[in-house]
C-alpha cells in the first residue's frame, strides 16, 4: 500500500455555540508546539466554519463541513453550497453520513450528486459509508458497503484528492466497536474497490469512525488499511481528542 499521512477529523455534528470555538483553538495550539506528524481536520457546524476558519488560519488544523447542497446557488431555502462553504474556510466536507442518510433519507444517488459538488467547489469530501447491526447481523456487511461505495463514488473522483469514512451505524454514539478483524476485513474490501475504479484509489486515506476515544484510538489507527479516524463525541473537548490525534503519528 501506499503510504499516506493519516488523517484525524472530528466531527462536531450539530454540537458547540460560540464558547465552542476556543475547543478548536486549544487544538491548534498545542499541535503547534508539538508536531503530530498527522493531518488535522476539525469540522464544526457549518454555523461556526468561518469564525473557526478565520482562528485556525496559519495553523496546521483544517476546517471542514458536514454537509452541502449539490448545487453552487439558487432557490434553496436553508441550504448551503459547497462554494459558500469554500469560501467561509472550509477545505474538506462529510458526506453521506449515516445521520443524514437516515434522517434525511439521502440515498447514494444523491451522496454521489454531492460528492460532484464537493469537487466543483474545491472541497475534499470525505465519503461515509457503513452498515447497520442488523446487516452486519445477517452477514451482509461488506455487501452493504461495496454497493454504497459503487452509489456514492462518482468517476469524477479519479486522480482527485478524497477520503473514503467507514462507519459501521451501530458504533457510533453507542460505545461500541468492531473487533480489529471486522475493521480491517472491511478497509481491505473499501481498498479493493477503490484500486479498481481510481487510478489513485491505492493511496487515498480509508478512516474508521465509530465510537473512536483515547483508548482504542493507537490500535484502530495501527489497523490495516486504516488511514485515520472519524471522531464524534470525543473530538468535541480538545482534552480528549489531541490524544487521538497524537495515537496517529
Ligand atoms: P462517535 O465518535 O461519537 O461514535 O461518532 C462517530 C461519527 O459519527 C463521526 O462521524
Amino acid at each position: 500500500m501506499a503510504t499516506v499521512r493519516k488523517l484525524v477529523a472530528g466531527n462536531w455534528k450539530m454540537n458547540g455555540l460560540s464558547d465552542q470555538i476556543v475547543e478548536a483553538v486549544k487544538v491548534a495550539e498545542s499541535l503547534a508546539q508539538t508536531p503530530a506528524g498527522v493531518r488535522v481536520a476539525i469540522c464544526p457546524p457549518n454555523i461556526l466554519v468561518h469564525r473557526i476558519a478565520e482562528r485556525l488560519a496559519r495553523t496546521v488544523v483544517e476546517v471542514g463541513a458536514q454537509d452541502l447542497h449539490c448545487e453552487a446557488a439558487g432557490a434553496f431555502t436553508g441550504d448551503t453550497s459547497g462554494e459558500m462553504l469554500r469560501d467561509a474556510g472550509a477545505r474538506l466536507v462529510i458526506i453521506g453520513h449515516s445521520e443524514r442518510r437516515s434522517h434525511h433519507r439521502e440515498d447514494d444517488a444523491a451522496v454521489s450528486a454531492k460528492v460532484g459538488a464537493a469537487l466543483r467547489a474545491g472541497l475534499e469530501p470525505i465519503v461515509c459509508v457503513g452498515e447497520s447491526l442488523e446487516e452486519r447481523r445477517s452477514g451482509q456487511a461488506l455487501q452493504v458497503v461495496e454497493s454504497q461505495l459503487a452509489g456514492s463514488l462518482p468517476d469524477s473522483l479519479d486522480g482527485r484528492s478524497f477520503v473514503i469514512a467507514y462507519e459501521p451505524v451501530w458504533a457510533i454514539g453507542t460505545g461500541l466497536t468492531p473487533t480489529l478483524a471486522e475493521i480491517e476485513e472491511v478497509h481491505r474490501a473499501i481498498r479493493r474497490v477503490l484500486v479498481a475504479r481510481f487510478s489513485n484509489g491505492a493511496a487515498r486515506p480509508i478512516l474508521y469512525g465509530g465510537s473512536v476515544k483515547a483508548s482504542n484510538a493507537a490500535e484502530i489507527l495501527n489497523a490495516a488499511e486504516v488511514g485515520g479516524a472519524l471522531v464524534g463525541g470525543a473530538s468535541l473537548k480538545a482534552t480528549d481528542f489531541l490524544p487521538i490525534v497524537r495515537a496517529g503519528g
